[in-house]
């Protein structure tokens, strides 16, 4: 089993990288904001209380993501590896993930950070904002929070992997192919 943490700010390109490696790799991808906005969609509780967190580029609180990666978990046993994608992204969420992987016998094998420039960052946000429809995307406030809230509560997260040596730090600007390659390289010298 192969777990990693594809880890990096807003729109440093996550979900697109995500879904070339599942489709090479075949991981279970587990994506908090992508399970949250079908909550939304489908106006469940948890849906709308999340959607007050969201809407402001604010974290939804740890106790909520952790019970929503902890039931996911359980409902994907047996499967090659999980790609966590939005999660950890608070150093508490990194622990508890620590500890629920444990409880299922295994670990976070690899953490790789996409290391993006944040005028990029803003940019892609702007342009994708044009079709998303993720009301998160569209306001420069908002989209600056989502930032100040990476830098405050997220990068936590990669300081806590570091001190097992479990972090790489990638290039996340230039051709998506390219990222890609480096990506594998990075999974293949770690497998
Ligand atoms: P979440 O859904 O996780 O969003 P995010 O981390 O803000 O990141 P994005 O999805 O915006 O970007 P991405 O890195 O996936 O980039 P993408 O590939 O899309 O979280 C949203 C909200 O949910 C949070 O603010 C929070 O409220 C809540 N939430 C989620 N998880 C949580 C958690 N664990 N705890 C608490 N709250 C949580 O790419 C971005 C754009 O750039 C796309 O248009 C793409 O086509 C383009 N692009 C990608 N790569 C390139 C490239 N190389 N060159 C040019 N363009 C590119
Ligand atoms: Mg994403």
């Amino acid at each position: 089993m192969f777990n990693l943490i594809l880890f990096g700010p807003p729109g440093s390109g996550k979900g697109t990288q995500s879904e070339k490696l599942i489709a090479k790799y075949g991981f279970k991808h587990l994506s908090t904001g992508d399970i949250l906005r079908s909550e939304i969609a489908n106006q469940t509780i948890l849906g709308l209380e999340a959607k007050s967190y969201m809407d402001q580029g604010q974290l939804v609180p740890d106790a909520v993501v952790i019970g929503m990666v902890d039931a996911a978990l359980n409902a994907n046993k047996g499967v090659n590896g999980f790609l966590f994608d939005g999660f950890p992204r608070t150093k508490a969420q990194a622990i508890a993930l620590d500890e629920l992987l444990q409880t299922h016998n295994t670990s976070i094998n690899l953490v790789l950070a996409l290391d993006v420039p944040e005028d990029e960052l803003i940019k892609r946000m702007v342009h994708r904002a044009k079709t998303s429809g993720r009301s998160d995307d569209a306001d420069e406030n908002v989209q600056q929070k989502r930032i100040s809230v990476y830098k405050n509560e997220t990068l936590a997260v990669a300081e806590h992997y570091d001190q097992f040596g479990k972090v790489e730090t990638l290039n996340g600007l230039g051709e998506i192919d390219e990222i890609f390659s480096g990506i594998c390289a990075a999974v293949e010298a770690k497998s």
